[in-house]
């Protein structure tokens, strides 16, 4: 095993060598300005790192975390579509700098794109990544509807949003990792291992991206601070907020989640005053960390020394950490 930063460098090599701008431009500049625009990559170096972790080469699993990429930036496309999102990336979003037809179809020739590149592997293993990837991508379609459906119930509870947001964020983040296992063709037990490794990561990770949204430094986010506020989302924030606030705040949250003001500032700034005062930001560090413990209890469990999984603890202990 390498550490996190090789695997992140060959992965970004990689897909510099295959990103080009074909003809309609139309539909492929819109690809290769959201490819092109960074973030973390997270989820292809997970497929990297897993294929090494139980004895693959990661160049045999080079396509497919391409694939998890491009799906992943697919499902950013239309998601900012979905949520009215200005930025991405600290960048215009693809609708916003082009418009939402453009975004639907680049989105769509993305999705199909990122199952094109599972060809490269043979009949057996090629099966079993789409069939991974298929159940995946479904459930990010209903994690998605989950989330569009809760901005106008008034109702929703924890458990409703923890599933919420498994199969929106957590499902493919699970997803990326299981694929390596897959390539690196291990047993079905740590197959299962490391897929439970990143569905309680990737849960930690969403209720982050929660917090971040709410309470991230505009200057590096990347997004619109105070999105989730906006549209109102049903995060972990709020929800918490709604469990432990006194009655006379529960009702000023119950109004501030009815309105969407053309000026947001005030809102946001009485929904933060809200969150904070009445324990949820701590509720959510405290969950945040539960989750992540989840993720390395599975971890404990694949029978490999303890000095190879090390470098999955410090990436799960780096997101934790992370601003971004
Ligand atoms: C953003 O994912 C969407 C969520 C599931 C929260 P990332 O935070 O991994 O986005 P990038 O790829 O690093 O920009
Ligand atoms: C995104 O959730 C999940 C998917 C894109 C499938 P969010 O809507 O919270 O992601 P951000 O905050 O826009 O990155
Ligand atoms: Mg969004
Ligand atoms: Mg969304
Ligand atoms: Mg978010």
């Amino acid at each position: 095993m390498q550490a996190v930063a090789f695997y992140q460098s060959e992965f970004i090599d990689y897909l510099e060598k295959t990103l080009e701008t074909k003809e309609p431009k139309n539909l492929y500049e819109p690809v290769t300005y959201i490819l092109g625009l960074g973030g973390k990559r997270l989820r292809p170096v997970l497929t990297l790192m897993a294929t090494e972790l139980f004895d693959g080469n990661y160049r045999q699993a080079l396509n497919a975390a391409m694939a998890v990429e491009v799906f992943h930036n697919f499902s950013l496309v239309h998601d900012d579509i979905m949520d009215g999102a200005p930025l991405r990336r600290g960048n215009q979003t693809v609708h916003e700098k082009w418009d939402i037809n453009t975004g639907i179809l680049s989105g769509d020739a993305m999705l199909i794109n990122a199952y094109q590149l599972f060809e490269s592997h043979d009949h057996d293993v090629f099966k079993e990544l789409v069939q991974l990837f298929s159940k995946t991508a479904v459930a990010v379609c209903e994690g998605q509807q989950y989330d569009v459906d809760f901005e106008t119930r008034d109702d929703v509870t924890i458990p409703e949003y923890l599933k919420m947001i498994e199969y929106k964020t957590a499902v493919l983040v699970a997803c990326a990792l299981k694929m390596g296992a897959i390539i690196a063709k291990t047993t079905l037990k740590n197959q299962e291992l490391i897929y439970e490794f990143g569905r309680n990561l990737g849960i930690a990770f969403q209720i982050q991206d929660d917090y971040l949204d709410a309470f991230g430094d505009p200057k590096t986010f990347g997004k619109q601070v105070g999105g989730d506020i906006i549209e109102n989302k049903k995060t972990f924030l709020y929800l918490k907020s709604l469990d432990r606030a006194s009655q006379t705040q529960q009702k000023q949250l119950y109004d501030l989640f009815s309105i969407t003001p053309d000026d947001p500032t005030s809102k946001i700034a009485a929904v933060k005053a809200i969150f904070n005062e009445s324990g949820a930001v701590n509720a959510t560090t405290k969950a945040i960390q539960e989750y992540t413990q989840k993720a390395f209890d599975a971890l404990d469990e694949i029978e490999l020394p303890e000095g190879r999984k090390a470098v999955f603890k410090a990436f799960g202990e780096d997101l934790m950490m992370r601003s971004v």
